[in-house]
């Protein structure tokens, strides 16, 4: 394959840049991406840049709800869907030498170089460039969103003159707040202005409808060949500037560095958001560039402890894993239960909203292992704050008595995503928020959190599949119509094994928390009763079992008499055919099939059964996981980023080691080596999760078995000579080395742990355990 960006173990490096790429140079401003869980923004350039670019700048949890476009109105379905806002341009630096203004589409390009740095969280970038009028400069720019202060972004711009006569040089430091949505549906502006403070430099917008202030504040510190240089007020409009003007001899340098403070109303009262930004800014330009660099750094070091994967002998995975690693770690940190995992984070504008089933399939378990418990809480009660509006979507569809459905798309808890074989249909996500708290209490080896807050919610979602099921005389069972699973190229299907399954567990697993609750806690099971009225009209429980024990799961028995689980009633009625035989150029389907023909295939986007196999592997086992995996996989197409990584653990678990490791580099290098096409649009960031969970439960084999014990068993690729990675683990952070016929593990902080290798559980502390496996 060839690559466009340089394989390296700790950096995404570019060399060479053309601007006639439109969507290439689009892709890197994704894929040089920065953020810090609050905000972020993709890597466009500082400058003016006369090419194709999508300028994004994301604050999190500061989103528009943009009215809904459909082509005919159906009742129930959202009014709006939620937009993650493109907010102001905070890294703007205007630049002019003599009369020519400074942008790479038009200039002759002599040496480009753009890198991040995944380990410090920097972003910078060296090029030497002649513009139109024949005038040559070096630039060296760095920039971070600081892991350190929420609220800050900050960069250092320098220029050097190269030519070989002196030239007047203008530099304009500025803020843009006159930005605008590519995706919004009737070309509005989503921000109107509320003050532009030309004394402080500071800007304050406010969102239309939603009305969420935020104020970006701009510290400037210029100086040219070594001296200070005093700029001028040139702020209007929605545009904070200063600018700097100079004159250079050859080889000096104009240095800006630029602070600017970013405070919302989501985390201050409008009246103090001046205030907030201003200090931000300012404490960051009186400590300059250097030092509020070091404190990002510092910040990144502890974010990468415990929770690094290295790949002995294969620098592309390497790569691959560490990018999905960052990516996730800028993303969401855990610091505001308000905030959540968007597919694609701070780094594009598509999907709108913040929150899909994907937090919980494949985030969850990522925070969990490498952020720890506290972090992963965090994402849990997110949804438990949404539970009201869970039950509001529920009512809106004709559901009562506490009824919860969670929403497909979300910023607010109010279900957002508006095609009706989504909104209606894919309620599968449900059983996704249930299974989360099962997965995190199951690791974590604690249940305290179904007292917090998890009954309640488990509570809510029982009711909803106790309505949505229902009793079929013929089958004599109960079942789930018209629904949408997993794989979205089906729809209103009836009895998708999946989301029966999933109802089904979902039902026992709430009456099960309750009696946990009822009898460990008490105090939070009266309040949690009087809340929710469980059981107020007789036995719940019971009727969850009898929807349990009754449920309908379809299944098909094959020519050589094996039989599967069934992805719905009637799919076997399709003209079976393997994916294998759609010719390349029509390929993904979803570019070159019309929806009906995609409709009508047996094609499978994603893990479906699939999925069910993976969550609950345990009580299925291996044989039946890779009867299943043989018969789904060749049917699937992997048109969505989140397919790749469960059919790899799957082919890890069932031995099928080569599937597993083309299935692993497809999706832990997804995005960087643009398997689909579609990165200038943003990252896949919520399918990163998923990559790791292929390298940590595929290849190492980690899971929690049903003995409630950490379990290794290593399945590294050929070509891999060690695996070594980070978890934190009930208390304890531990690090293991799996190398060919071999397991160690040891406590980082010394806390104690047990994991099982080979059939015996072992004692874990700092001074380790060194195993020898077959
Ligand atoms: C997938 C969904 C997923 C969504 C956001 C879709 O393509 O089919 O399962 O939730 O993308 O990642």
């Amino acid at each position: 394959m060839e690559r466009r960006l340089e394989v390296d173990p700790w950096r995404i490096v570019e060399t060479g840049f053309d601007a006639a790429a439109g969507p290439d140079c689009m892709a890197s401003e994704s894929l040089f991406s920065i953020g810090n869980g609050a905000m972020g923004g993709r890597a466009n350039f500082e400058e003016f840049f006369g090419g194709r670019t999508l300028q994004g700048n994301y604050i999190g949890g500061i989103f528009y709800p943009d009215k809904t476009r459909v082509g005919w109105w159906k009742n129930g379905y959202p009014e709006y869907f939620a937009k993650v806002l493109n907010s102001a341009f905070w890294p703007g630096i205007d630049i002019y030498v003599g009369e020519e203004r400074l942008d790479l589409s038009i200039c002759r390009i002599e040496a480009f170089r753009r890198e991040l740095d995944m380990r410090r969280g920097v972003l910078s970038r060296t090029f030497t460039a002649v513009l139109p009028n024949g005038v040559k400069v070096g630039v060296k720019v760095r920039r971070i969103v600081s892991m350190a202060e929420p609220e800050l972004g900050a960069l250092s711009y320098e220029l050097t003159l190269l030519s070989e006569s002196g030239a007047e040089v203008s530099v304009t430091a500025f803020v843009e707040g006159d930005v605008r949505n590519e995706d919004a549906n009737y070309d509005e502006k989503f921000w109107e202005p509320v003050a532009l403070d030309r004394e402080s430099g500071a800007l304050t917008m406010r969102t239309k409808k939603t009305g969420f202030e935020v104020r970006w504040t701009q510290r400037t510190a210029v100086k040219a060949a070594g001296r200070p240089v005093s700029g001028r007020n040139v702020s209007e409009n929605e545009r904070i500037a200063e600018r700097f003007v100079c004159t250079l001899k050859t080889g000096e340098t104009v240095a800006l560095d630029k602070f600017v403070g970013v405070a919302s109303s989501l985390n201050h009262p409008e009246a103090e958001l001046a205030a907030a930004a201003e200090s931000v800014a300012q404490r960051a330009w009186a400590a300059g560039f250097e030092a509020v660099l070091a404190a990002h750094e510092q910040a990144w070091a502890e974010k990468w402890a415990g929770c690094d994967v290295v790949i002995e002998g294969d620098e592309a995975a390497q790569q691959g894993i560490r990018f999905c690693i960052f990516q996730l770690l800028q993303t969401y940190t855990g610091r505001d239960s308000r905030l959540n995992v968007g597919p694609k984070g701070f780094t594009g504008e598509k999907y709108g909203g913040s929150t899909y089933w994907d937090t919980e399939a494949y985030c969850l378990p990522f925070y969990l292992c490498t952020s720890g418990e506290e972090v992963a809480r965090q994402l849990l009660r997110y949804r438990y704050r949404q539970l009201p509006q869970a039950i509001g979507n529920a009512a809106k569809l004709g559901f009562k008595d506490g009824a919860a459905l969670y929403p497909m798309v979300t910023m607010t808890g109010e279900e957002c995503h508006n095609e009706w074989e989504i909104t209606f249909e894919e309620i599968h996500r449900n059983g996704a928020i249930a299974y989360a708290i099962y997965n995190f209490c199951r690791y974590t080896g604690k249940r305290d959190y179904l007292a917090e807050g998890g009954l309640e919610v488990l509570v809510g979602i029982a009711r909803f599949w106790a309505q949505r099921a229902t009793f079929s005389e013929p089958k004599g069972q109960y079942v789930i119509l018209g629904v949408t699973g997993p794989n979205e190229y089906e729809n209103n299907v009836d009895n998708n094994w999946y989301t029966n399954y999933l109802a089904a567990w979902c039902l026992r697993y709430a009456s099960e928390a309750a009696e946990y609750v009822a009898a460990q806690y008490p105090d939070d099971y009266r309040r949690i009763v009087a809340a929710t009225g469980l059981n107020a009209a007789g036995d719940e429980f019971a009727r969850w079992r009898e929807v349990a024990d009754g449920m309908f799961l379809p299944e098909w028995t094959l020519e050589d008499g094996e039989t599967v689980f069934l992805q719905q009633e009637g799919y076997m009625d399709k003209e079976q055919r393997m994916a294998a035989d759609i010719p390349a150029e029509q390929r993904p389907i979803n570019q070159h099939w019309s929806w009906d023909r995609i409709l009508r295939s047996c094609f499978i986007k994603q893990a479906d059964v699939l999925q069910g196999l993976y969550f609950f592997q345990e009580a299925f086992g291996g044989e039946t996981i890779a009867r299943h995996f043989d018969f789904y996989e060749p049917r699937t197409v992997h048109e969505s980023s989140l397919s790749p990584c469960v059919h790899s653990i799957l082919a890890s678990l069932t031995g099928r080691a080569a599937r597993a490791y083309e299935l692993y580099l497809r999706t832990a290098r997804l995005d960087l080596d643009d398997y689909n096409r579609e990165v200038h649009e943003g990252l896949h960031i919520t399918s990163m999760a998923g990559s790791w969970l292929s390298v940590v439960e595929g290849f190492g084999g980690i899971r929690v078995g049903r003995d409630g014990r950490l379990h290794v068993v290593p399945r590294l690729p050929e070509k891999w000579r060690s695996l070594a990675f980070e978890l934190h683990y009930r208390g304890a952070i531990l690090r293991f080395g799996l190398g060919t016929g071999e397991v160690r593990v040891v406590s980082v902080n010394g806390r104690p742990a047990e994991v099982v290798v080979g059939e015996r559980c072992y004692r874990v502390d700092d001074r380790g355990i060194q195993v020898k496996v077959g």
